[in-house]
């Protein structure tokens, strides 16, 4: 396994970790990601793609992946919150692993791979969790991030609603000496 930087390299390998969910959906209907109202065609994940490397090289987004057998197999994205000069230093992360490889420490290792990338881009990063998705809930109280509110409903899957979790965490600047 390795997890290094997105590239525009990742852009079959993006597609296909993110259709994967949409299988997923019918087999759990509580997986706690957010999907686009209809399965994107592929001239609409160039859109999207090229936007998500745009703002990795305004320096507006962080995004690692982790590969394994040559496969795409997770991400973990965190981007900038607004272009105010007020909310900035806020990050939005995400994270989602292939569903046949987590549990073996990918999401621990992209996790630790992005935060440290955060230093220096933002102050604080925030992120929501639907809150029986416990796993998650689990890896991020153990990279540091703390409860601070509950959204009731927030997520609706059909007719089901589902509180999320808001959690966040400060990001040490990068010591200007060490560099
Ligand atoms: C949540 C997710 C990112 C975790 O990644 P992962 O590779 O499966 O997790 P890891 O194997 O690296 O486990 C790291 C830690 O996470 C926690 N964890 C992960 N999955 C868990 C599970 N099913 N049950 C309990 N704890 C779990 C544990 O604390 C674990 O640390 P430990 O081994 O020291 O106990 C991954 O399971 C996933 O993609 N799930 C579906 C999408 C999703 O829910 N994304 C989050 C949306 S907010």
């Amino acid at each position: 396994m390795r997890v290094r930087a997105l590239s525009w390299n990742d852009f079959e390998g993006w597609v296909e970790l993110y259709l994967t969910r949409y299988e997923e959906i019918g087999r759990n209907p509580d997986l706690g990601v957010y999907l686009q109202p209809t399965k994107p065609t592929l001239p609409e994940e160039a859109a999207l793609f090229g936007q998500v490397m745009k703002q990795v090289l305004a320096g507006d987004m962080v995004a690692s992946v982790a590969e394994a057998e040559g496969k795409l197999v997770g991400v973990c994205m965190v981007a900038r919150r607004g272009h105010h000069l007020e909310d900035r230093h806020l990050g939005d992360l995400g994270i989602a692993l292939h569903p046949d490889w987590r549990g073996r420490g990918f999401g621990d290792a992209l996790m630790r791979d992005a935060l440290e990338k955060c230093r220096g881009v933002f102050e604080v990063v925030e992120l929501k969790v639907v809150a029986l998705n416990e796993g998650a809930l689990r890896l991020y109280r153990k990279h540091g991030f703390e409860v601070y509110g509950r959204e009731p409903r927030a997520f609706k899957r059909g007719d089901r609603y589902l509180d999320e979790i808001l959690m966040r965490r400060d990001i040490e600047p990068r010591n200007p000496a060490a560099n």
